[in-house]
């Protein structure tokens, strides 16, 4: 490990701020290295990754069968676009199918562009099944969403800081409040497409919808000829204990959305799925991407299918969660305020009088566990899904010992 003296981390940081947007506000950190739960800096200092990418890590840092998988197909064959076929492409779009009970697959790149997918295909089945007069489509969102940062989509942000000053803004959509099924019902017109929820609230803090919301939402939905689109994005493929949020409910969306997880940490890989009745509206040339389904990002998705398809990664976010809640419950009322999630992820709040998420970031960091704050107060702990337990009691310690709790 190298001395504060030939650090190579501050001057790092500081080329990073020299060049770059300062879009985010990152930990002064600069990771080189990384194997499972742990991530090296420049400096040998090693941490343990509570964060995961935001959910991006599921499988941990370099999972040996992704790797192996990227590797292989790096070997063979990376891109094509769309006007080929090539021999990765079924089988990722065949198993992801099967894996979200759905008809059709269209995959993408990142997030943000799977959600724009599924803003086009719902204002497309409401112009072309449901029948709703051209130009009038009305997508229904929560307050405190979060879909990603296009200009369409952070035009129904609620969020000052992600909207303000990119307008004009994308019509179309209607706010209600999260968890709220009168209001959703009130708002439900003859315009209305769809339903655009994350099932579980991630950047807004991890916030856990009432129990019975989701199916609710479901059966609304059906009775109304709405589409219930479900951003599993950041909660879904094995986060919260099950392969979706959505299957704690036993509910079926009428379209899956999914990000993060399944690129393995390695590629971007984003997609959506539906029933052949709504992402059947597509036709040749109405949409597409020219990354959207390389080969590449489909040998990685087809592993990371093949890894969930075996159930572990549920199981252990399922038991070590709970592990995880109970311990950080402990510390209620001792320096946190609320604890709130599903599986190995959690939203907690730092009381504002002990300090600030941020401040306790930093802190965790200087003690080897990356964390990250969102709204002042609250930070994020969403470990990947191969932690072990011992792995997790040290790090609730650490955070114990932080906040003055220990
Ligand atoms: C629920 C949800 N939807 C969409 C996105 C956007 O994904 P991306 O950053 O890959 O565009 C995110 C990213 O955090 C997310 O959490």
């Amino acid at each position: 490990m190298n001395s504060i003296v030939d650090s190579r981390t501050p001057s790092a940081v500081d080329e990073a701020e020299r060049y770059t947007a300062h879009n985010y506000h990152p930990l002064p950190v600069v990771i080189t290295e990384a194997e499972g739960c742990w991530v090296t800096d420049v400096d040998g200092r090693r941490y343990l990754d509570f964060l995961s990418g935001y959910s991006a890590l599921n499988f941990g840092h370099r999972h040996p069968a992704l790797i192996a998988a990227a590797h292989a197909q790096l070997d063979r064959l990376t891109l094509t676009s769309r006007a080929f076929i090539h021999d990765q492409f079924a089988e990722f779009c065949h198993r992801l199918s099967e894996l979200t009970g759905q008809d059709l697959v269209l995959p993408m790149n990142t997030g943000a562009e799977a959600v724009e997918t599924a803003i086009k295909v719902a204002r497309k089945w409401g112009y072309q099944v449901k029948g709703v007069p051209d130009g009038q489509a009305k997508i229904i969102v929560a307050a405190d969403n979060f879909h990603g940062r296009t200009t369409t989509i952070i035009s129904f942000s609620t969020d000052e800081d992600a909207r303000a000053d990119f307008g004009p803004y994308t019509p179309g959509f209607e706010i209600v409040a999260y968890g709220d099924l009168e209001a959703l019902s009130e708002a439900i017109d003859d315009y209305t497409v769809a339903v655009l929820l994350e099932p579980i609230q991630g950047e807004a803090g991890v916030l856990v919808p009432p129990d019975g919301y989701l199916s609710g939402v479901r059966a609304l939905c059906s009775s109304r000829n709405v589409l219930f689109l479900a951003d599993e994005i950041q909660s879904g493929l094995a986060r919260t204990g099950r392969t979706f949020a959505v299957d704690h409910e036993d509910v079926k969306p009428d379209m899956h959305i999914m990000g993060k997880a399944l690129g393995g940490g390695i590629v971007p890989v984003s997609a959506v799925a539906a029933s052949r009745e709504v992402l059947g509206v597509l036709k040749p040339g109405q949409h597409g991407s020219t990354f959207g389904g390389n080969p590449l990002s489909c040998a990685v998705g087809i592993e990371v299918i093949k890894l969930l398809e075996t159930g572990e990664y549920q199981r252990r976010s399922a038991e070590l969660g709970a592990m995880l809640h109970e311990q950080l419950r402990a510390l209620m009322g001792r320096g946190v305020t609320a604890v709130r999630g599903r599986g190995l992820w959690a939203g907690v709040d730092i009381d504002p009088g002990v300090m600030t998420g941020r401040q306790a970031s930093e802190k965790l960091m200087a003690r080897g566990m990356l964390a990250k704050d969102t709204h002042g107060t609250t930070i994020r702990l969403a470990p990947p899904l191969v932690i072990e337990e011992d792995e997790i009691t040290w790090a609730v310690r650490q955070l114990a010992e932080v906040i003055g709790a220990a």
